[in-house]
């Protein structure tokens, strides 16, 4: 093994790394936000947790890009309704737009229906757009925006990412707003620069965090099979928290979801969510698979300690 664990996980990140390969929630503490960890325990959780430094609930959702037909659609449906999942996790699937009203009438009450995207206005003469007051009428709680596949192969800019958000928001839809670095950026030490520009955009333009979860997805782990190691997301997860509290406020910081996404699968899921600032996943692949992603959503488990 030529590279050492340390270095590995250090690449491209701007700020001097903790001891990676003694990585521990102490160090990870001094580093970023001694002043947020606050002993969770005192905010009296619903359930005993290790390792959360965020107070909000364990957020899992499922992206299913353009995939899928109504025969597929109503099969992944029926195994979602059937799995057993546990029940302190806020679940979200994002089916194409022409199948959520398919999903909306036929998925467990359990499951809220996110869009994938949605129009920076209200709607109109934008060919091709759907607004957020049509996806309301469908019941959509939710929608995904700022994904990496609209930002790299559709061209949306930040500004346009963060209008759409401060619309999304105020029309009473909460918001997944993604951010992520590519992989040469990553290699150009530029991971938190990207991240913390992609943020400032969301910020500039919300008019609240309440109903916002960040879902962090390195651009090189999406689709890949390349997942970010537990301790390169919980690096930037921190970070992100860290920026919050210093650019947003100290109590949006610790309560607003910090989600990972990219190559999330039912066999690393479990080793993710025991990290402190990882509250979630945002899943694509593997959200197609109903037993997976059930599975996926179950890995909350790794954050419970035993009675
Ligand atoms: P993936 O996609 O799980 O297939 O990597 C994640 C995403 O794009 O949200």
């Amino acid at each position: 093994m030529a590279t050492s664990l340390a270095s590995q996980l250090s690449v491209g990140l701007r700020r001097p790394s903790p001891k990676l390969d003694s990585l521990n929630s102490q160090s990870t503490h001094s580093l970023f936000h001694s002043n947020l960890r606050l002993p969770i325990s005192s905010s009296k959780p619903s359930r005993s947790v290790i390792a959360m430094a965020g107070s909000g609930k364990f957020f899992v959702g499922g992206n299913w890009k353009c995939n899928g037909t109504k025969d597929s659609i109503s099969k992944l449906v029926a195994d979602l309704n059937s799995a057993k999942l546990e029940p302190d996790v806020d679940v979200v699937v994002a089916p194409p737009f022409v199948y959520i009203d398919q999903v909306k009438n036929s998925i467990t009450d359990r499951i809220e229906v996110s869009a994938q995207n949605s129009w920076v206005s209200k709607g109109g003469a934008f060919t091709g757009e759907i607004s957020v007051e049509q996806l309301k009428d469908h019941g959509v709680k939710w929608v995904i925006l700022g994904h990496s596949e609209r930002r790299h192969i559709i061209g949306e800019k930040d500004e346009f990412i963060g209008k759409k958000a401060a619309y999304a928001l105020t029309e009473g839809l909460g918001v997944i707003a993604c951010i992520g670095e590519l992989l040469e950026e990553r290699e150009a030490g530029k991971t938190f620069d990207v991240c913390f520009q992609q943020l400032k955009a969301y910020a500039d333009a919300v008019p609240s965090w309440d109903n916002i979860v960040i879902a962090y997805e390195p651009v090189w782990a999406i689709g890949t099979g390349k997942v970010a190691s537990p301790e390169q997301a919980q690096e930037v997860h921190a970070a992100i928290r860290d920026w919050l509290q210093k650019n947003v406020s100290a109590e949006v910081a610790p309560k607003t979801r910090i989600i990972y996404g990219g190559s999330v699968n039912g066999g690393n899921s479990f080793e993710l969510a025991k990290k402190e600032d990882i509250d979630g996943f945002l899943v694509g692949g593997a959200s197609l698979k109903g037993p997976e992603f059930a599975t996926i959503i179950n890995s909350v488990t790794s954050k419970k300690v035993a009675a």
